[in-house]
């Protein structure tokens, strides 16, 4: 299965380092085949720049959020059909600073990703456990429970990712092993496969910090078909290597 290397920017950037990272990323990929598909997540208010200048090049673009509402009187929402008429093809739903710092609940995020899926938009799903539920043996439930009630009945292996990003290594520069992260993205496609059909083909990714000296080890783990990336995706040199990783 190709990888995905998604790039999360998060709240950072301004318009010309926007500009900037994506013209060093289009000018570096443009010399070279793309060996993974590559996808750029800037904050909403760059995505239009973004995919105005990655498009004809490969290399998709994708916002961090979407709403679960159709276009309408929602303010300060952004609706999918938006996020995909800006030239998006990707929205990132459920990640873990959107369920702890607005409250998001799976039952939510199974609307959103509805929403993204009817506005032609693939979902990348992050699910993961924090520190403390690790630490109590709970990780898997967690995570099971997370997919059970965030995938949305419009789910397939072609129009979602899962991104398996355990909370305690988001920008923490602590990673999972290569054994539970093995051990997870199992978990997570026999999950997958008992909701639905060829889970098989469906990407799971690791995500949590991810950078230059680990991406080798974590892109090579067995059932892992990419990386979310946060902080080394702000950086053209870093996040081309950790593309090169793969
Ligand atoms: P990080 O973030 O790579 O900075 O740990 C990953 C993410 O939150 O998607």
């Amino acid at each position: 299965m190709r990888q995905l290397i998604a790039g999360n920017w998060k709240m950072n950037g301004t318009l010309e380092s926007a500009r900037k990272l994506t013209k060093e990323l289009v000018k570096a990929l443009s010399s070279q085949p793309h060996k993974a598909d590559i996808l750029l997540c800037p904050s909403s208010l760059h995505v239009g720049l973004v995919a105005g200048i990655a498009m004809g090049t490969g290399i998709f673009v994708g916002a961090q959020d979407c709403s679960a509402h159709p276009p309408g009187a929602h303010t300060g929402d952004l609706a999918a059909e938006q996020i995909a008429d800006m030239g998006c093809q990707y929205v990132i739903l459920g990640h873990s600073e959107r369920r702890q710092e607005h409250q998001e609940t799976s039952g939510l995020i199974a609307g959103k990703a509805g929403a993204a899926h009817r506005a032609g938009l693939k979902v990348i799903l992050c699910v993961g456990e924090t520190d403390a539920q690790r630490s109590a043996g709970q990780a898997d439930q967690v995570v099971a429970q997370q997919l059970e009630d965030s995938l949305p009945s419009s789910a397939n292996f072609n129009n979602t990712v899962v991104a398996y990003e355990p909370v305690w290594a988001i920008g923490t520069g602590k990673t999972a092993s290569p054994a539970d992260i093995e051990a997870m993205h199992s978990l997570i496609r026999t999950k997958i496969a008992g909701k639905l059909a060829h889970a098989e083909n469906m990407r799971i990714l690791y995500g949590g910090s991810v950078k230059v000296d680990n991406a080798r080890e974590i892109l090579h783990t067995k059932g892992v078909n990419g990386a979310l990336v946060g902080g080394a995706s702000l950086k053209a040199d870093e996040f081309l290597s950790i593309i090169n990783a793969v």
